[in-house]
């Protein structure tokens, strides 16, 4: 199955892994899909429509050494097929040290 599309799909109340997913998603020169961006409160609770056939560029931060819990809630809700994914992490910033990005 080829794939056409890229999306980004975050979780990111202060707007850096947005960031990063985004450039992420650039660089496969992909056309992109609409983001979903799961920040909002009612993402929590909004019907997700099942998704397929894009490359899905996932991304959430770190909260005290684990990925945001209400970020891991929301992506439990996601449900798709045939859908590769990178998995992005976003932490740092902290004490002047900067902010850097883990992708599995
Ligand atoms: C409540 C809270 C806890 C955090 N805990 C950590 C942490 O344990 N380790 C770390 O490196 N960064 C930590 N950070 C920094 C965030 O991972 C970092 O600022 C991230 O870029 C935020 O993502 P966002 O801009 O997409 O919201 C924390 C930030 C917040 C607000």
């Amino acid at each position: 199955m080829p794939i056409e599309l890229v999306r980004t799909i975050f979780f990111s109340p202060t707007r850096t892994t947005a960031r990063i997913v985004e450039a992420i998603a650039r660089g496969t020169q992909l056309p992109a899909a609409e983001p979903l961006d799961l920040t909002p409160p009612e993402m929590g609770t909004r019907r997700l429509a099942e998704m397929r056939d894009a490359l899905a560029i996932i991304g959430a931060p770190v909260y005290g050494g684990r990925i945001a819990a209400e970020a891991a809630r929301r992506m439990r809700r996601l449900r798709a097929r045939e859908t590769p994914a990178g998995i992005v992490v976003v932490y740092g910033n902290r004490g002047l040290r900067g902010c850097a990005a883990g992708v599995a």
